[in-house]
């Protein structure tokens, strides 16, 4: 809140939270908030509506690049690699033999994608070279959109039974928070596996943890946490059939520049007191 004491614009991290109390720390000459993500959960919208200061964020530029790191995961957890290379490095490897580190089939499996927007769409797109069937389920997604990338929309309940992998790509609010739970967990497949790469409160962790140890599903692969950064004595950390990776959907070279110039763009346009080019018009 000191450091925000009188600019015009604000540059922020997901990590940042933006509420209306750092809006008045800022003082009435703020104009704009450049949000470096796509995701704007951080930021109190309606507080920034309410003080007429623009809000901005970096859509698009990181869709395939997440998509990439959602499939990395689906990948890395049915084949069960980060299991193989602590394998390895802990001296295990003493032979081949025909039943060590089984894991599932990707090929022909069943893909539910929740959130269709342009990353749910993007790994949709990915999964058909896989030859998946892809279910999604998403409000906002028509049964046209769903086709175009070869998935067929379903109810929430249908895509959690049917799933064998289950992607998360919905934005983090007040509907999405703890959508996967205890009950939807339960709907899942024993044999399922779980992959978030949109934010970690979507996932309700303690259920999640309790679904891992109890075999209501079998394995879970997330990029977000909750908390963030997730401390590294946490229990999910322990279980051999949980892979976490430290926020990285967006992290190539390439992808973090596109964000960098599409969050300065916005910047300056706000401060200038221009439309900013990629504004966030709802939430
Ligand atoms: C976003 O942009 O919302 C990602 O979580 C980080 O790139």
């Amino acid at each position: 809140m000191q450091q925000v004491r009188g600019v015009e614009g604000i540059l922020s991290l997901l990590t940042d939270r933006i509420d209306g109390e750092v809006m008045d720390a800022a003082g009435p000459q703020l104009k704009v908030i450049s949000n470096y993500a796509v995701g704007y959960d951080n930021i109190d919208i309606a507080a920034a509506r309410e003080r007429g200061i623009a809000v901005g964020n970096t859509p698009g530029v990181l869709t395939e690049a997440t998509a990439d790191l959602a499939f990395a995961l689906l990948m890395a957890a049915a084949r069960r690699l980060a299991e193989g290379a602590a394998y390895i490095r802990a001296g295990k490897w003493k032979t081949w033999e025909p039943t060590t580190l089984l894991g599932a089939d990707i090929t022909g499996a069943t893909l539910g994608i929740i959130g269709l927007g342009r990353i749910g769409k993007a790994v949709a797109k990915r999964a058909a070279g896989f030859e998946m069937r892809v279910l999604a389920h998403s409000p906002s997604a028509t049964a046209a959109d769903a086709a175009s990338v070869g998935a067929t929309l379903v109810s929430l309940d249908e895509l959690l039974s049917q799933s064998d992998f289950v992607s998360l790509h919905v934005p983090l609010n007040d509907k999405t928070r703890h959508l996967i739970n205890r009950d939807t967990l339960r709907k899942m497949k024993p044999t399922a596996i779980l992959i978030n790469t949109a934010r970690g409160p979507v996932v309700d962790q303690n259920a999640l943890y309790e679904a891992l140890t109890q075999g209501t599903i079998a394995a879970a692969a997330l990029d977000v946490t909750d908390p963030e950064p997730l401390p590294a004595d946490h229990p999910l950390l322990d279980l051999p059939n949980v892979l976490v990776v430290p926020h990285i959907g967006s992290a190539t070279v390439k992808t973090r520049e596109r964000m960098a110039i599409m969050a300065a763009d916005n910047l300056i346009a706000g401060v200038q007191g221009r439309p900013l080019p990629h504004a966030v018009t709802s939430g």
